[in-house]
């Protein structure tokens, strides 16, 4: 695993993107495996920058994003569908029909699962994906206890999940319980993983994530067995590394 130290959250962001601007200049037509949650909005914003500047070009880009609340329309601002848009799609020059998420409106779940899972196999796979983690060390929406061989999936959220997440809803009755994710089977295919962790709450599940056992317990430990994983880090989220 390659560590990169960021001094702050902005440095962070700034080295993230860079990996990821790399791979797209290097491989123009990729598969991007993103994420969501507050930890990527700088890299995006990075990015939106260096588009505008004209230093990176998009239009052959391919996404397949982690995750997706299930229940949430598109529409919805709090579906992930709605993040991309407002953070990367809708800023740059990708083909939005290049654009995938799982369908939170899916009526039949286990069909939506497996439809999402043929969907990257036929795309080739996920050169690089992009990882942020929950404070409890939760990779996509795969909680604690999950399985290490499971594909696309859908899961119920655990109490701590929708506690955090509540902070972008009106309340957490708001939160929906139930979300689809690449299972961590699917994460483990991507060629490469791009691992993002900020602020000192995360630091101590970061230093079982990367020191501890591999266990289901910290889904985040997984990537230890990965062959290709950098992890982007600020100070606050190192701070246990000498
Ligand atoms: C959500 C997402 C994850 C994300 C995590 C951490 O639960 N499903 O993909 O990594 O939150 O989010 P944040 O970066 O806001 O701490």
């Amino acid at each position: 695993m390659k560590i990169y130290r960021a001094t702050d959250y902005q440095d962070m962001s700034r080295k993230a993107a860079n990996i990821i601007s790399a791979q797209i200049i290097m491989k123009p037509d990729c598969v991007l495996g993103l994420a969501t949650g507050s930890t990527p909005i700088g890299i995006y914003k990075q990015l939106v920058e260096w588009y505008k500047k004209g230093d990176l070009d998009f239009s052959e880009v391919v996404s397949v994003n982690l995750d997706e609340y299930r229940g949430l329309p598109k529409t919805n601002d709090q579906s992930y569908d709605y993040f991309m848009r407002q953070h990367l799609f809708d800023l740059v020059n990708i083909d939005p029909a290049n654009t995938y998420l799982p369908n939170g409106m899916a009526e039949d779940s286990e069909e939506e699962c497996l439809r999402y899972e043929r969907l990257i196999q036929s795309l080739g796979g996920v050169d690089l994906q992009l990882l942020g983690m929950g404070h409890n060390g939760h990779i996509g929406f795969n909680e604690p206890g999950e399985a290490f061989d499971t594909m696309t999936h859908c899961v119920k959220l655990q109490e701590r999940t929708i506690e955090a997440n509540k902070r972008f809803f009106a309340s957490a009755d708001d939160v929906p319980r139930q979300a689809y994710t690449m299972g961590i089977g699917t994460i483990m295919r991507a060629r490469k993983i791009l691992l993002v962790v900020s602020g000192e709450e995360k630091a101590e599940t970061l230093r079982k994530a990367l020191c501890g056992p591999v266990t289901p317990e910290v889904p985040a430990s997984i990537l230890q067995m990965h062959n290709d994983v950098t992890l982007v880090g600020d100070e606050a989220a190192l701070s246990w590394m000498a």
